[in-house]
């Protein structure tokens, strides 16, 4: 159904659906499983790794660095044996390589350059300064407090004790991989909601300590080649949930997808809107719970997110003013300034989607409101060059009359190469 341009045409069929999906490996946990195996010195094996994009430009760039990855395995002379990049390294569109990787290569004795795309290069860095120079390390950015980052080459880092005022694993992950190749202990704070998956796996690994819900020590040292085993993703497995959220009567079970507390907002926001939720904890994967989630149509009501639920429901916002558009009343969501600086300012192109659909929706500072009018009418989005605003208009077309059409659909590859397809397979199931 792909037709001119990067266009996709997505038509649901009418009535309820059945089906039980495996959705990709988990974007934020194949980032680390890279890096962690990166750091260490050995083989260390990857199980589940994520397909998408974003993936690949950490995998690109550890190899720049002297890394083997290959069929799931993972080669590495440790992160003291990294070799200085020859040129600029490319991270593409994926906000998560360039600041946890600004943050590795803090530490190193050569000077490394990070650059993105368009997009990427929009986002703000300014966040990762502070932090880092407090652990001794060397960064500049543009003017603008973006890439390209040059970070590296001040010698030998020391621990330090930081806070930081963004509730930003991203952050706080760069942190961690700086300070783990300090001299001396280190921690960092922030405010809740984050998702905690580095701490978890460093806890695991005995890398560090959680000293409070939002405390980490970072005990630096060498981490050992392992394996990792990579949980199915939740911000994926999202849009999967609000398709059968969409159409009463429907179910959709996805198995073993990440039930880490900073990553489950969104199945307290679809319970709170009146979906029916079971989620189970299964397994524990270093640390990070692990389960089976099944989501159930009924009818819908209007839900407010702020506080800690905005920054653990931050990735599937699109979604929720999706869901506000089907339900009865207003959705409102706060708290989310954040949403300005993603692969698109997500708070005007959310809104946007929504007004190119016929509904109703106003931005603010912090967030958006939406009307529930109990449906959408046909329409063309633009996808923004967001993957999850691309993803999120398809699901849309569960609770339209008639098609959407989603421009830029191609980058839907970032987090789910085969989306489209997967959803039309979904919504076919009986
Ligand atoms: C991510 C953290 C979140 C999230 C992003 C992935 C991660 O960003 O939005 O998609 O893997 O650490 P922030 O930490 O900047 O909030």
């Amino acid at each position: 159904m792909t037709s001119r341009r990067d266009s996709r045409k997505m038509e649901a069929p009418p009535g309820s659906f059945r089906a039980v999906r495996n959705v990709p490996g988990d974007k934020s946990l194949s980032h680390r499983a890279l890096i962690f195996s990166a750091f260490s010195r050995g083989t260390s094996e990857i199980v589940g790794l994520g397909p998408g994009r974003d993936i690949s430009a950490t995998a690109r760039l550890l190899r720049s660095l002297g890394v083997t990855i290959a069929g799931g395995h993972v080669f590495s002379a440790g992160v003291d044996g990294w070799a200085a990049p020859e040129g600029p390294l490319q991270c593409e569109n994926s906000g998560t390589t360039m600041r946890l990787m600004a943050g590795a290569l803090a530490g190193r004795s050569f000077t490394s350059t990070l650059i993105g795309d368009r997009s990427l290069s929009r986002r703000p860095m300014r966040r990762l300064v502070e932090p880092l120079e407090s652990l001794g390390a060397a960064i500049s950015l543009t003017d603008a407090g973006a890439a390209p980052i040059h970070v590296g080459g001040a010698g030998k880092l020391k621990g330090t004790r930081v806070a930081i005022d963004v509730a930003s694993a991203q952050v706080r992950s760069a942190f961690t991989l700086a300070a783990l190749q300090a001299e001396g202990a280190s921690t960092i704070e922030s405010p809740p909601g984050f998702r905690d998956h580095t701490e978890r796996w460093l806890e695991a690994l005995g890398r560090g300590e959680r000293l409070s819900e939002t405390e980490f020590r970072i005990d630096p040292g060498a981490l050992p080649a392992g394996r990792y085993v990579v949980a199915k993703d939740p911000s994926s497995a999202a849009f999967l949930w609000t398709a059968a959220a969409i159409r009463p009567g429907s179910e959709i079970t996805t198995p073993g997808v990440s039930l880490n507390p900073g990553r489950i907002g969104f199945l307290e926001v679809l319970e709170g809107m009146g979906a029916e939720i079971n989620a189970e904890v299964t397994d524990s994967v270093g640390g990070d719970p692990v389960g089976d989630v099944t989501v159930r149509g009924a009818p819908l009501r209007s839900v407010d997110v702020s506080g800690s639920l905005a920054v653990a429901t931050l990735d599937e916002l699109p979604l929720v003013a999706i869901l506000g558009s089907m339900a009865e009343g207003i959705t409102e969501v706060r708290d989310a300034a954040e949403l300005r600086g993603k692969e698109s300012d997500r708070i005007a192109s959310t809104v946007a989607m929504i007004r190119a659909l016929g509904g109703g929706a106003e931005a603010s500072a912090d967030g958006f409101q939406v009307v529930g009018i109990g449906w959408l009418e046909s329409g063309s989005v633009d996808a923004a060059g967001d993957h999850r605003l691309a993803m999120a208009a398809a699901v849309a077309a569960l609770g339209t009359r008639g098609p959407v059409t989603i421009e830029g659909a191609g980058v839907a590859d970032v987090s789910w190469p085969g989306f489209y397809d997967e959803l039309e397979q979904t919504w076919s199931s009986r």
